[in-house]
């Protein structure tokens, strides 16, 4: 094992889910005083105080409604808002799930500036405003599914990301697009924290092929259920791959660089026989720790509902994005 500080890439899938039921349990049974009591809770009563809380935390952030273009109705069930944002992996905030809703609250995402650059014609710039209003919002429901196998269905708001690579007017030599998180060790107390921010060597940072970045799935989103990012969910902007697990959908972006070479990333460098470049969701390679083949989709049943479904390959987007890799041995390109 590579991480002497365990994020919670490294315990087992089983672990994973009982560790966050665990961790919101202690912080809500501590929250009502009721810490030391928990075996004696049946669980209706647990499953109704974790909606009480869901709703508190809703009502601490300062989203700004959004006008956008609504996505085609949709067979697939919605996550809970409440859900997709209090469960989250947003490590500049901490590693825990139930601590970015927590710790991120007073993060100042305007201003902004979001630079894109390297390998381009066109160096752009783009403040605050512009990320809502240099493109036409729309909306896109898509599959998230994090390495650690569990799963959401969310509705996110924003615009393609080759929208804006050709906007910049790439460069023959542009094979690579490289992606960073926001650098501040004062607002983000995981980057002050090697503990609190799970041992990663911050800035976090993330990359794609240039064709996959320029497939039509691959979504800048700037919000979601119709209003802007809340910051634990990576505001004012953030990537959304969805055929790729979590770990690629990098958070509160301040520079996107086209560049000649493939470049490094987080999680790769981290623990690259854990976490390959690619990361495409792939039931069949499993992770040295645990299975792939399926999944725990966060549905509106309560934190202790079984929910297990399938993993499909590229979490399902197969039709869409499956030619990129073309001939790729995607065992080994993990
Ligand atoms: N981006 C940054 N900067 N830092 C992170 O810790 N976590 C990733 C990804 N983007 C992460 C990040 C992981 S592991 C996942 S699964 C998704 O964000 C989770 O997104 P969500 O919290 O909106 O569900």
């Amino acid at each position: 094992m590579l991480i002497k500080n365990k994020a919670s890439y490294d315990i087992s899938e089983n672990q994973v889910t009982d560790e966050a039921v665990y961790q919101q349990r202690r912080a809500v049974l501590k929250k009502l005083g009721f810490l030391g009591a928990s075996a004696l809770l049946p669980m209706q009563s647990n499953g109704q105080i974790f909606d009480f809380l869901d709703n508190k935390s809703q009502e601490s952030f300062k989203q700004q409604p959004l006008t956008f273009k609504q996505a085609q109705p949709s067979s697939q069930i919605l996550t809970p808002e409440s859900k997709v944002i209090s469960h989250n992996n947003f490590y500049e905030f901490g590693s825990k799930k139930d601590q970015p809703v927590e710790l991120a609250q007073q993060f100042k995402v305007n201003p902004w500036t979001l630079k894109i650059s390297g390998e381009v014609e066109q160096e752009i710039t783009l403040d605050y405003d512009m990320l809502f209003s240099k493109f036409t919002l729309e909306e896109r429901i898509y599959r998230l599914r994090c390495v650690e196998a569990w799963s959401m269905v969310i509705p996110w708001i924003g615009f393609e990301l080759q929208k804006i690579i050709a906007l910049a007017k790439p460069t023959s030599q542009a094979k690579y697009v490289a992606f960073e998180t926001l650098y501040d060790p004062e607002q983000m107390p995981g980057q002050a924290s090697r503990r609190l921010g799970g041992g990663i060597k911050y800035p976090y940072v993330e990359g794609l092929r240039i064709d996959e970045a320029n497939n039509p799935l691959a979504f800048l989103s700037v919000g979601l259920y119709g209003k802007t990012l809340p910051p634990q969910n990576g505001a004012p902007i953030r990537l959304v791959v969805p055929w790729k697990y979590g770990f690629k959908s990098i958070k509160s972006i301040v520079g996107i660089r086209l560049l000649k070479n493939k470049p490094p990333t987080t999680w790769n460098k981290l623990a690259p026989n854990e976490y390959g470049f690619y990361a495409n969701v792939n039931p069949e390679v499993d992770h040295p720790r645990w299975s792939q083949a399926s999944e725990r989709r966060i549905t509106s049943g309560g934190l202790f509902a079984r929910n297990r479904i399938e993993t499909l390959p590229f979490n399902g987007y197969g039709e869409q994005v499956a030619d990129l890799y073309k001939g790729m041995n995607l065992r080994k390109n993990y």
